[in-house]
């Protein structure tokens, strides 16, 4: 079968960069709480014009400056993100202000901070199977658009960014996504979501719980709920084991693996699936402590970091893997 493999990446974050001693003054938290418990120090959040779009557009642009791909050498955009600005999709908007102009399809993935991991296997089986050439695989979130700001349980951890990859076909030889392992487990849902309010649907069913109102309200959803405790259970007991399939699948050892790159979530949970698959932490990239979790944009956001300040270079092999919401979660064995 044909090969696929990464030609550039790039990301872009907003420009305001908020402090855990600036979330003290709004919730009742510390600096220390936050970085002891989670090592987030900073995070940027949208202000001003910035938008979902434009920080997509930004990473995407320097993904394909890197690659050297023009906009219409494109076959597809996909566009990982679980805050869209529009609900039936933001990718058609991403391409056209990317100036392409050949009606290539782009289309929408959510699957929260699992995103840009599922993203990377659509591009590489629409590259295998469907036989496109150049894939736009950008994973973008604002999240703090759907975080409650009073909550200091979740708005502490959330940052918003964009990252990108263009994902080229190659020969076989020279073959760059070596294997995947993706899973979900909707039992799971009931420990983090933005739900669609409830409150809402039960007015919609009536007390007696049969729908009798017509027209139906316009809904909203919920800001982000989490069990911080579960979720990190889940991640801790789920990541090892994916990647350890992910790296099975391709043969591969972890000491075999160059990078190890995780969703940054909390720094404690990079830990402990460090420790498990006994990564010296030489080989872990992390950049938490600036960003904070940005969901579907962290993989690419760190991933580019990595890759512009010369610790990834070519020929290296990362073991990635996102998890988060839905239940999802996702490994990828790369060669960069
Ligand atoms: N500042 C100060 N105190 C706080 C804060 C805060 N920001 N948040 C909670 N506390 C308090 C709690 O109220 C609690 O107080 P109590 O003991 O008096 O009840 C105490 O600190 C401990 O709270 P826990 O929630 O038990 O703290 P925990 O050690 O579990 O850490 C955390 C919480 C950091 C959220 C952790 O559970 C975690 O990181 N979980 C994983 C979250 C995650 O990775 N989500 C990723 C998925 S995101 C996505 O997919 C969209």
């Amino acid at each position: 079968s044909k090969g696929c493999k990464l030609v550039g990446c790039g990301s872009a974050v907003p420009s305001l960069s908020v402090s855990n001693d600036d979330l003290a003054k709004i919730v009742d938290t510390s600096d220390e709480w936050i970085s002891v418990r989670t090592g987030i120090r900073n995070r940027r959040v949208i202000s001003g014009k910035e938008s979902l779009r434009n920080l997509a557009v930004e990473a995407a642009r320097k993904a394909l400056k890197m690659a050297d791909v023009e906009p219409d050498d494109l076959d597809l955009i996909l566009m990982c993100t679980s805050t869209p600005e529009d609900i039936f999709g933001d990718a058609p908007k991403v391409q056209r202000e990317l100036g392409c102009t050949k009606s290539q399809l782009a289309h929408d993935i959510t699957a929260a901070c699992s995103g840009f991991v599922l993203g990377l296997f659509s591009a590489s089986c629409y590259i295998r199977g469907g036989g496109l050439r150049n894939v736009l695989v950008i994973g973008a979130d604002v999240l703090s658009r759907f975080v409650d700001w009073a909550d200091r349980g979740t708005c502490i951890l959330f940052g918003d960014a964009a990252g990108a990859v263009v994902v080229q076909a190659c020969d076989s030889e020279e073959d760059g996504l070596l294997s995947f392992d993706l899973h979900s487990d909707g039992e799971g849902a009931r420990h983090l979501g933005a739900p669609i309010n409830d409150n809402e649907i039960n007015d919609l069913l009536g007390s007696n719980g049969s729908a009798l109102e017509f027209p139906p309200k316009r809904s909203s959803y919920t800001c982000v709920q989490m069990n911080g405790k579960e979720v990190f259970r889940f991640a801790v007991r789920c990541v090892p084991q994916s990647i350890e399939s992910a790296l099975e699948k391709a043969d591969l050892k972890a000491s075999d693996v160059d990078w190890l790159l995780l969703h940054q979530a909390n720094q404690r949970i990079i830990d402990a699936v460090a420790t498990r698959l006994e990564f010296p932490p030489e080989k872990v990239i992390s950049n938490l402590a600036n960003y904070g979790n940005t969901s579907a944009a962290s993989i690419p956001l760190a991933l580019d970091e990595a890759v512009r300040n010369g610790k990834v270079k070519t020929g290296h092999t990362i073991a990635a893997s996102g998890f988060g919401a839905g239940l999802t979660w996702g490994s990828a064995v790369i060669r960069w």
